[in-house]
């Protein structure tokens, strides 16, 4: 069974082509608006040297490290640039009145 909807930020608060930073006692997150407006919620550290993603930079799907520059594809978690070779975990998200909301499988 699903878990509940976690309101992360408002989708205005973003810029597009943007990444936000959330945490919640548990876990850290990154919050991205592509350039069309797209969100997406991925796990904040990255999987290769646990550098914040939330640091980094959004190109299109993409979202570099700050730390060694590897990318990640924000839709769909998959590794597109070394020296990042393990994919993140992207959460199911969505806009519901005007809030980025996300939750865990
Ligand atoms: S810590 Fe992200 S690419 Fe190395």
């Amino acid at each position: 069974m699903s878990q509940d909807w976690i309101v992360a930020c408002d989708f205005a608060s973003i810029a597009a082509n943007d990444v936000a930073r959330f945490d919640t006692a548990e876990a850290t997150y990154a919050v991205i608006k592509t350039k069309d407006g797209t969100c997406s919620v991925i796990d904040g550290l990255c999987t290769h040297g646990k550098a914040h993603l939330a640091e980094g930079f959004v190109d299109g799907t993409t979202i570099e490290c700050p730390k060694h520059n590897g990318r990640f594809n924000v839709l769909t978690g998959e590794p597109v640039a070394s020296p990042v070779r393990v994919a993140t975990t992207v959460y199911q998200t969505r806009v519901n009145d005007g809030k980025i909301e996300f939750r865990k499988p």
